[in-house]
């Protein structure tokens, strides 16, 4: 058998004026008798979208949910194309977005509309953040411009649809203010909030308010790879708990300060410890770290710093908060690729200055540099691990 007679057979489809296409193709979607299995096909102005199970009352459903329809539809077998079997969610939003596209009444450059659709998106349970410019081109707002609130409404189901969520959301910069507010926009969802889970530690708090930077992953593991049982940690950045849950759940830790002045992180904070089941070994410092953490000195055997671009200003209290035999730094910092060398060593040296001058006789010894992902083309979100010894 060729190749082409593999791909296509015969089958049944309902055809539908093209404006109606993306509203009657949820409705299939709910009503699960869309069969995703074929291709939707276009004949003249009008779009057959295959089906399959029980469409017995499909006729007088789809009438009664879309009245502007009536006696526009009909059902026919028809020869259909099988869809790729693998098509990438990029590739099903480009296709389900086309279909969209279709059904519009203004005429639309459908090759560039779709050429900027966005590659990537961050999966935050079941919402999807697009990332800042995604639909912000000028051709994509001349677009809008001319859409009705519901068929833009209606684009971002699509989306959700083609992505599988239910949430559809638009980061905005990420806040300079010390808090690294959120601004996500809300595009399709009534609120904010987001659960998930990830290596076996539940996180919630609300997209809208707070950031989440799921390009951390592997620093959040390596962190709860590391055996603290028995120990007393300090996260002086806790956020809704990115380090201190992992360090909770899977690194054991005796006990866990966090401390956080934005309230909104302290509520994701305070859920994920009881979700988690870990209340009972952690305390909530709210406030600014510069009082918090002079209210810790000489309590801990670790103390976590993930703060970007840098923590120095903390160096000195976050050394102070350690157990007088010493302990260990995490130092998060943004530095260009090549003066990572001549960091680590200027760091190691600083720290040595400050322990002297806060009365320690510590080695200081940096231990370990990762490197966490690139924060833009030449520089590196690094962790340092530094380790203070008698
Ligand atoms: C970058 S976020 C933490 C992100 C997390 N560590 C990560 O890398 O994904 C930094 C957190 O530190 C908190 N923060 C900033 N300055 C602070 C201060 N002076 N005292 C306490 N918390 C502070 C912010 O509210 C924010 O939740």
């Amino acid at each position: 058998m060729s190749d082409s007679k593999q791909t296509i057979s015969s089958n049944v489809a309902i055809l539908i004026p093209l404006e109606f296409s993306p509203k009657v193709k949820q409705i299939l979607i709910r009503k699960n008798i869309y069969n995703d299995e074929l291709r939707p096909k276009r004949i003249s102005q009008k779009l057959a979208l295959p089906i399959d199970g029980d469409f017995d009352t499909l006729t007088e459903d789809l009438c009664r949910e879309i009245p502007d329809i009536l006696g526009d539809i009909s059902i026919e077998e028809l020869v259909l194309e099988k869809n790729s079997p693998k098509l990438t969610p990029a590739q099903l939003m480009s296709a389900n977005i086309s279909i969209w596209l279709d059904g519009l009444k203004h005429q639309n450059n459908k090759q560039i509309l779709l050429s900027y659709l966005p590659q990537k998106w961050e999966l935050l349970g079941d919402m999807v953040l697009l990332p800042t410019i995604s639909f912000k081109q000028k051709e994509w707002l001349e677009l809008f411009s001319h859409c009705s609130e519901t068929e833009i409404y209606e684009l971002w189901g699509v989306i959700c649809d083609s992505l599988n969520v239910n949430r559809l959301g638009r980061q905005q910069p990420i806040s300079d203010d010390i808090m690294r507010t959120s601004q996500v926009e809300l595009l399709l969802g009534q609120e904010g909030w987001v659960e998930l889970l990830d290596h076996g530690v539940h996180f919630g708090f609300d997209a809208t308010k707070v950031m989440y930077s799921s390009g951390n992953v592997t620093e959040r593991h390596r962190i709860g790879n590391i055996n603290m049982e028995g120990e007393v940690v300090i996260d002086a950045f806790a956020g809704i708990g990115y380090y201190s849950l992992p360090m909770l759940v899977r690194s054991n830790v005796k006990h866990l300060h966090a401390c956080e002045i934005n309230t909104n992180s302290i509520e994701g904070l305070i859920w994920g410890a009881k979700r988690n089941e870990v209340s009972q070994r952690l305390t909530i410092h709210e406030g600014d770290n510069n009082i918090t953490l002079a209210n810790l000195k000489n309590t801990s055997d670790r103390c976590h710093l993930g703060i970007l671009p840098s923590s120095e200003r903390v160096w000195s209290l976050a050394l102070e908060c350690l157990k007088s035999e010493g302990g260990w730094l995490h130092i998060h910092m943004n530095v260009a690729e090549d003066k990572i060398a001549s960091w680590v060593e200027d760091t190691i040296t600083k720290l040595e200055i400050i322990t002297r001058n806060i009365g320690r006789q510590w080695k200081i010894e940096a231990k370990h540099l990762e490197k966490v992902k690139w924060y833009s083309p030449h520089t590196r979100h690094v962790v340092l691990d530094v380790h203070c010894s008698e």
